[in-house]
């Protein structure tokens, strides 16, 4: 039987893992995993934390921490919330380990001694105050296309074009913000043209069942025709290359990372971690759109390049991305829903999270999460169709039948049933579609219950007994197969509901259930266990709170002059350029002169100031963060930008009507923005 190889993305150790993480990668490869393990494949779960790159080092050094220290840490964030949400990770590795350093060298000395690099010497930006080579991403200056000030080494993100350190009119270190010198260094190069030709355009074009965003994305890579790609770089934090003349030179991160698939496997299977990669193997990777390039790329060239019977990814499906109310999750500005955080404030409700972001997921397209959807739909599906149902069954079953349910009377069809509710399913995940399985699931719960509700077995009970026990046991039919079928979405729902009805399904007969052959029966006078709720209602006050969380995130970034740690699309303090709006979208703004009336300090909040607004003859109340930059007698009288119309928010208790506009210079300091003579309050700014 063929082994199936399972990754998720290996998160980067220097931070938690948020709701686009887990919507784009990890759950869809836990469902997959479980699904997959369910149908008796010999499967591996592997991932683990990606700790190597400069985003670490930066972190490290703005903490006063060491490297090392950052992502013990992180590992140890992540790996508990991944398993406290129940991914199923067969292994949680990490790419410090030795067994990782270990295999990366030699996977880099085997290619290496295959001449398979181009050594090329070439000269590369050097801080000399930070005393290092700068990635490409650390180096600001012009953008020689369209004049953009903040444009990377790599890219403009004004303009969106594709741009080199060297072209950069003024560049700067975004390590020190002194002038970079340009300096010669020797690198280890892919040679990606070549690999092209020789391979890469075949693999890419015969992969007809990738998902169309994957090999659409590819395509165009390949139409561009690729170029050669450094695969090792001039850093202190890495793994050394381990060839002569290579001091002070690391593997590229993006080099070494998928490597730590392999050597995940080696430290969980010593005995046998090759044949999980070489052979009848079926390899999958769950990714982001993001890591698209170097998974339906540069990967399947390494493992071509090693030969030796290493398989190359058979199937990348890559989502797009998640955006949370209405904005890009962004990692420096705290926008962001983090798992850990998630754990902690709703406790028990990691299925409800699992639910909503299936439900959503970015399959297709980017998408939105909100916390007023996601109270909807734990609500009105969770809670109203499928906990409903099951609650039900169960305590009618108690009722009437003092919880043994009676003998199976009735007549339905079950290969039926299992073409309509369950194989389609099956067909459904191994194509991906998480989303539209797991509206499926949703579907038999809805079957559930409107077969209760048409039958009425409560009613029937007085009339008709044997009629109503038929009822009921087709119900609780229903409900078993419901239970069995949420193991790969709900797990803990599926546990708890098997629980209740005290059934353990067999290894085999699940088997059969997920090759869509086998609906699941209950013998007569089977007796349930205890019965308790599946689901509660998310109550207004707790989406409240996240709410504020949210909002105070928006207040910190405002209030707060400390540097926020570069991420890999965060760099310099220097306001990003946003994406291109219409017109219509700018309109929607009401924006007003307002004259601060008063203003006061907020209680037991260091950065809040609670200001009385004039605009026109209407007076706003609206909370501020920025208290650390002026006192209460400094804005007083002040004139500023006001924008009137966004939606109310409440602040510690204190409901803020609109938000003052400031401007912030790279330093974090913030200015007021005032009219250049004294108008009336109230006035129009468009
Ligand atoms: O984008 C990221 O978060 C990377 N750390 C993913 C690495 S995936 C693999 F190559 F290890
Ligand atoms: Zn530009």
């Amino acid at each position: 039987m063929s082994k199936i190889t399972i990754t998720a993305a290996l998160p980067y150790a220097n931070g938690p893992v948020h709701i686009g993480h887990l919507a784009g990668v990890y759950i869809p490869a836990d469902i997959y995993a479980r699904f997959t393990r369910l149908l008796g494949k010999e499967v591996l779960f592997i991932c683990g934390s990606d700790e190597h790159g400069v985003p670490i080092t930066l972190r490290a050094k703005k903490e006063g921490v060491t490297p090392q220290d950052v992502v013990d840490r992180y590992n140890k964030i992540i790996g508990d919330s991944f398993r406290d949400l129940g991914i199923s990770f067969d292994i949680y590795s990490r790419t410090s380990n030795k067994t990782h350093h270990d295999l990366a060298q030699d996977f880099f000395k085997n290619l290496y001694n295959k001449k398979a690099f181009r050594e090329i010497s070439s000269e590369q930006y050097y801080d000399e105050q930070a005393q290092q080579f700068l990635a490409d991403r650390y180096i600001t200056g012009t953008c020689p296309k369209c004049s953009n000030e903040n444009a990377y080494g790599d890219q403009c993100e004004k303009c969106g074009s594709t741009l080199s350190p060297s072209e950069l009119i003024n560049p700067k270190s975004a390590l020190s913000g002194s002038i970079p010198v340009l300096k010669e260094t020797k690198n280890w190069y892919l040679p990606l043209d070549e690999i092209q030709k020789d391979f890469l355009n075949d693999y890419i074009n015969n992969n007809t069942h990738w998902k169309s965003n994957v090999s659409g994305q590819c395509k165009s890579w390949l139409n561009d025709g690729l170029r050669e790609r450094a695969m090792t770089r001039d850093l202190d934090w890495g793994i050394p290359v381990p060839v002569e003349g290579a001091d002070g030179k690391v593997l590229y991160v993006w080099f070494e990372a998928p490597i730590g698939y392999i050597s995940a496997t080696k430290e969980l299977r010593p005995d046998d971690w090759e044949q999980w990669w070489t052979g009848d193997t079926r390899l999958v990777h769950f990714i982001g759109k993001d890591n698209i390039v170097f998974h339906c790329i540069i990967f399947p060239a390494m493992l071509h390049l090693r030969g030796d019977g290493y398989v190359v990814p058979t199937d990348v499906p890559a989502n797009e991305f998640l955006n949370l109310e209405g904005q890009k999750i962004s990692t420096s500005r705290n926008w962001a829903v983090w798992l850990n955080e998630y754990l902690v404030d709703l406790p028990n409700k990691q299925d409800e999270l699992r639910y909503v972001l299936t439900s959503i997921a970015p399959e297709t397209k980017d998408s939105e999460f909100t916390w007023k959807d996601y109270q909807t739909r734990v609500n009105s599906e969770l809670v109203g169709i499928y906990g409903n149902f099951a609650n039900r069954v169960l305590v009618l079953m108690n009722k009437f039948y003092n919880g043994a349910i009676p003998a199976k009377t009735h007549n339905f069809n079950t290969t039926e049933l299992c073409n309509t509710y369950i194989a389609p399913i099956a067909k459904l995940i191994s194509e991906y579609k998480f989303r539209d399985a797991q509206f499926g699931l949703m579907e038999l719960a809805r079957f559930g219950n409107k077969y209760l509700a048409e039958q009425e077995p409560w009613k029937l009970i007085k009339t008709d007994e044997a009629a109503a026990a038929s009822v009921l046991q087709f119900a609780s039919e229903i409900l078993l197969n419901l239970a069995v079928l949420s193991e790969v979405f709900l797990p803990n729902t599926s546990q708890n509901l098997l629980n209740q009805l005290n059934i353990q399904i067999s290894e085999d007969e699940k088997r059969a259930f997920w090759e869509g052959t086998k609906w699941l029966d209950i013998p007569a006078n089977h007796n349930i266990g205890e019965v308790s709720l599946l689901f509660q209602k998310i109550e207004d006050d707790v989406i409240e709170m996240q709410m504020n969380k949210l909002q105070q995130s928006l207040v910190d970034n405002l209030a707060s002059a400390a540097p926020v740690a570069p991420s890999k699309t965060d760099v310099t303090q220097v306001a990003e350029p946003k994406a291109e709006i219409q017109y219509d979208d700018f309109a929607k703004l009401d924006l007003r002169v307002a004259k601060v009336l008063t203003c006061e300090k907020v209680e037991k909040a260091d950065k809040l100031l609670k200001l009385t607004l004039e605009v026109g003859t209407e007076t706003r109340t609206v909370v501020s963060g920025i208290a650390l930059h002026f006192t209460p007698e400094e804005v007083i009288g002040k004139s500023v930008l006001y924008l009137a119309n966004l939606a109310p928010r409440k602040m510690r208790g204190i409901e803020s009507q609109g938000m003052i506009l400031m401007a912030e210079n790279s330093d974090g300091k913030l200015y007021f923005m005032q009219p250049s003579a004294n108008i009336d309050s109230g006035s129009g700014v468009s």
